[in-house]
């Protein structure tokens, strides 16, 4: 049996520059799904993962997400007074036990990489997770239970990833696959970006990945990769030299809310499935087609 995954790195240093305007003044993390923040989705579905510890990777500007995971005391004593205790417990059930939440600051966005690395001394020398916050599993089992699944059984480091068309490589990292078991496929490596004609498989890369500690002193290393960035990427490369990969192929839909599309498409298809309003808002989008 591998060591347990108890950790997770979420960071969330980055600009959100694709989604500018609205992330010039509001983290990109905290942008919503129909009502909760980004952020909220990463950190419940690591806990459904049973991940203890969340460690938030964050930077200038982004403050507002550590207000979101504490107690606002004028709001709770409010809504306490007014007898809105359904709206209470809503918003209290965000707020993580004391210590199971902690921060390590970016001071500059030099890439994923590098945010990951910033989180060294929380992790220790164990295995840990990473989940990025603008992709978005609303279903359950989430993706990262799906892999700590995996991992129980194969150990090593995995990589969530999802079929795309052949012709779309050319947007995201994908995998380079050796042997397929069921929904593992054992890697030799990942491209960053491959032309259709070039690309080892349609699998990309999701942002979900389960890692050894061992990644530590690659990225050490802060050498700078795609995009003038210090990429998770590069150095995972290296470590599939010497430990196994395997990319998970995980059940269900994810949500790449990133981009104005896919945020707004997270919002459709969330808002379409809520209990209270779906059924309103699948009419009203039926009736503007
Ligand atoms: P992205 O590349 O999707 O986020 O990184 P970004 O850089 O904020 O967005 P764009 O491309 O400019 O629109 C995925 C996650 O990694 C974090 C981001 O905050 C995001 O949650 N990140 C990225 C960091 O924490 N630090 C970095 O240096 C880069």
């Amino acid at each position: 049996m591998p060591k347990p995954v108890k950790k997770v790195v979420i960071p969330v240093a980055g600009l959100g520059t694709r989604v500018l305007p609205a992330t010039k003044s509001i983290p990109k993390e905290l942008l919503p799904v129909v009502d909760r923040p980004l952020i909220d989705y990463v950190v419940s579905e690591a806990r459904d993962a049973g991940i203890e510890h969340v460690i938030l990777v964050t930077g200038r500007g982004k403050s507002a997400i550590e207000d979101y995971f504490d107690h606002a005391f004028e709001l709770e004593a409010t809504l306490k007074a007014k007898g809105k205790n359904d709206i209470l417990a809503n918003v209290e059930k965000t707020i993580p036990r004391a210590g199971d939440l902690s921060y390590t600051r970016q001071q500059a966005p030099l890439g994923l990489g590098h945010a990951v690395w910033c989180a060294r001394a929380i992790i220790g020398d164990e295995p840990f997770a990473v989940s990025l916050p603008d992709e978005i599993v609303p279903h359950r089992p989430g993706f990262l239970r799906q892999m700590v699944d995996a991992y129980e059984n194969v150990g090593g480091n995995l990589v969530a990833v999802e079929e795309v068309p052949q012709k779309d490589t050319s947007k995201y990292g994908v995998i380079a696959p050796k042997a397929r078991k069921e929904n593992l496929i054992e890697m030799t490596g990942m491209v960053e970006k491959p032309k259709p004609e070039d690309a080892p498989s349609n699998f990309r890369i999701i942002g979900r990945y389960i890692l050894q500690p061992d990644i530590f002193p690659l990225l050490e290393t802060q050498e700078k990769g795609a995009g003038g960035e210090i990429q998770l990427t590069d150095s995972m490369n290296k470590l599939n030299a010497r430990q196994t990969f395997h990319a998970c192929i995980c059940e269900g839909v994810i949500h790449d809310c990133g981009s104005k599309l896919g945020w707004l498409q997270a919002n459709a298809d969330l808002g379409i499935k809520n209990d209270e309003f779906g059924a309103a808002l699948a009419d009203y989008i039926r009736a503007r087609l």
